[in-house]
This record gives C-alpha cells, sequence and structure tokens, in this order.
C-alpha cells in the first residue's frame, strides 16, 4: 500500500550522514521534506544535492527540515558529500539518509520494480506538522527535479492550510488566489477584507490574505 495523501507520514529510525534520525522526532513542530535520490556519485543526483543546499535557508524561512535518502551506505554518503561541495560549491547542510537495508525506501514506497528493481525513483513526500503527508511527487532517475518548484507548493500548502482559499494555476507566493467553493458569498465579505472579484460564482479572486 502506498503512502497517500492525508496518511501519517510513516516514522522511522534510521542511520544518516548527521547520525541516527528518528524521523517525527525530528520533525518536531516544523514541516519536513523528505526526498530519495536513486544512488550516490551519480551525476544528476548530485546537481540536485548541491541545489537543495543551496535552498537550505528558503526551506529554513518556511520552517521546513529537508532529509535526503538513498540506499547506499554511510560510508559512500561520506565519500560523495566532498564531491558535491567541490563540484556544485556548496557544503551538504541536511542529513542524507543511508537507507541500505532499504527499511525506508520499503515503508514509503520509493523503489519501483518496473522502473528499478535496485534503487530509489526519485520521490518526493512533504509532512505538514500535523504529522501528515500533504503532497507526494514521483519522477524518474533520468530527470532532475526543479526545488524551486517544490518551494512553490510548500507556499501554496502552507497558505492554504491557514486560509480558506486555493491556488491557481502558475501561482507565485504574493499572487491572487481563490476562494475555496465552500465559502458563501456572505462570509467571504468578513474573511476577504481585502475584497474579491467574481468572475463566475465559483470562480471568485482575491489578494493574498497574508501578504
Ligand atoms: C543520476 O543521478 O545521474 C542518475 C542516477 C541513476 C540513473 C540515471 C541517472
Amino acid at each position: 500500500m502506498s503512502v497517500q495523501l492525508g496518511d501519517i507520514a510513516p516514522d522511522f529510525t534510521q542511520e544518516s550522514t548527521d547520525g541516527p534520525i528518528r524521523f517525527h522526532e525530528f520533525l518536531g513542530d516544523s514541516w519536513g521534506v523528505l526526498f530519495s535520490h536513486p544512488k550516490d556519485y551519480t551525476p544528476v543526483c548530485t546537481t540536485e544535492l548541491g541545489e537543495v543546499a543551496r535552498l537550505k535557508g528558503e526551506f529554513d524561512k518556511r520552517n521546513v527540515k529537508v532529509v535526503g535518502l538513498s540506499v547506499d551506505p554511510l560510508a559512500d554518503h561520506k565519500g560523495w558529500v566532498k564531491d558535491i561541495e567541490e563540484t556544485q560549491g556548496v557544503a551538504l547542510n541536511f542529513p542524507l539518509l543511508a537507507d541500505a537495508d532499504r527499511s525506508v525506501s520499503s515503508l514509503y514506497g520509493m523503489i519501483h520494480p518496473n522502473a528499478d528493481d535496485t534503487f530509489t525513483v526519485r520521490s518526493v513526500f512533504v509532512v505538514g506538522p500535523d504529522k501528515r503527508v500533504k503532497l507526494t511527487l514521483t519522477y524518474p532517475a533520468s530527470t532532475g527535479r526543479d526545488f524551486n518548484e517544490l518551494l512553490r507548493v510548500i507556499d501554496s500548502l502552507q497558505l492554504t492550510a491557514k486560509y480558506k482559499v486555493a491556488t491557481p494555476v502558475n501561482w507565485r507566493n504574493g499572487q491572487d488566489c481563490i476562494i475555496v467553493p465552500a465559502v458563501k458569498d456572505e462570509e467571504a465579505d468578513k474573511a476577504f477584507p481585502k475584497g474579491y472579484r467574481k468572475v463566475k460564482p465559483y470562480l471568485r479572486y482575491t489578494p493574498q490574505p497574508n501578504h
């Protein structure tokens, strides 16, 4: 059974480059991103981990703790992080799980045997402060992810967790949002003091409430 949106993110304890990680305890009251990459000492993964390290300040601003994972042993991680620093110009500044026994990757369904029966695919799980899964993404080994898109989605998840809005296509932080259909016009008048624009009864735009 795969891990689905709304599920409690399975808890685990696993070795990492920062020592053993107990996932739920590690997250505390923060948001979390758990992401897998296929293999150490591979080119796309090297660029991805460098980029996540470069964006660490952006994750911190959003109160998000990031954890990476592959099924490689800790000794490989420790050697490879030197290459990441050398080639990407940034030191690894988040923990990388060494899931050599595949316990975490099995728990989260990160190995897709019909794609590759040995290595994890590029999975992403965003976990809320309530430990529930808010977003899942799955990319193949051949396609590096856009971690700015992940930040954009986290902005939307954090906004929509707090206000009765949804975010439209290609939305960026600061742009107009959509009032959810469950909110009646009378309620919207009070809940959205900046006002709203009614294009259709079900399509109402309002300025981003917290911007
Ligand atoms: C890479 O990270 O470059 C990679 C890893 C596994 C398969 C293909 C590419």
